[in-house]
């Protein structure tokens, strides 16, 4: 299993913050926002990890992460000139991926939970993670049935179909890099994840498990602080 943090974007919604600095480099209590998804590629037992940057922060996640060797992993990195969706990972990591299977990671999610034994566990096609919000609207959503199988998922519905966010973790077979190679750009000028995840769902091979504890994607003012607040309380700051 390889693993990919993609830390790319524009982080425009936390502007003037991220105007000279990467969102992920942001920091949530006592470390850069980069090291929480790290983490959880790490405990999960992987050994190789790319880390997808745009092209002006490159030099700063370098200075900052170095080989890997500090975290008993290696590092390789990748440029992706603009954000054109979270399913270029693959694309841009397709030598990286070669024959195994991959996990990626958004840069900017923070998981309470331990995914390590699913990850660890995983055989083939797809395993994604999704979590009740209050703000369907927002996300890609997974529609179940009621023996709580995938049905559909849609990006950002406008009528509402569930609360089940999709959250920025996904485990997939190799078959993604073909996947994502046929792909063509959405309205929005994206290659989606949840086109990626229709796919797998078509095959009959898209797993949702849900995610217990908190799920944060730091992009906004407001989760910014909320990931700090929690963060802060684990780990036993006196002023939160
Ligand atoms: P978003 O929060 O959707 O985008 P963003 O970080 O550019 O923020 P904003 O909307 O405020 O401009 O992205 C979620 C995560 O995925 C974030 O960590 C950035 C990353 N990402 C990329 O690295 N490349 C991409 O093409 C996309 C769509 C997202």
């Amino acid at each position: 299993m390889k693993g990919i943090i993609l830390a790319g974007g524009g982080g425009t919604r936390l502007h003037p913050l991220t105007k000279i600095t990467s969102k992920q480099l942001l920091p949530i209590y006592n470390k850069p926002m980069i090291y929480y998804p790290l983490d959880t590629l790490i405990k999960a037992g992987i050994k190789e990890i790319l880390i997808i940057v745009a092209p002006d922060r490159a030099g700063d996640f370098l200075r900052l992460l170095g080989s890997g060797s500090e975290f008993g992993v290696k590092f390789s990195f990748e440029i992706q000139d603009k954000p054109a969706g979270i399913a270029q990972a693959f694309t841009i990591g397709e030598n990286f991926i070669g024959d195994d299977d991959v996990t990626l990671i958004l840069g900017d999610n923070i998981f309470e939970q331990d995914f390590s034994e699913q990850i660890k566990n995983f055989k083939s096609g797809s395993l994604i993670f999704a979590k009740k919000v209050n703000d369907p609207e927002r996300f890609g959503i997974v529609e179940f049935d009621e023996n709580k199988k995938a049905i559909q998922i849609v990006e950002k519905p406008t009528e509402y179909i569930s609360d089940y966010a999709v959250t920025g973790l996904y485990v997939y077979d190799n078959r993604v890099v073909g996947i994502a190679k046929n792909l063509s750009p959405s309205g929005r000028g994206e290659l989606e994840i949840t086109d990626v995840n229709n796919e797998y769902l078509k095959l009959n091979e898209l797993n949702v498990s849900e995610v217990f504890g908190y799920w944060l994607d730091a992009g906004t003012f407001d989760s910014l602080l909320e990931a700090n607040i929690l963060i802060a309380k684990r780990e036993g700051s006196k002023i939160v």
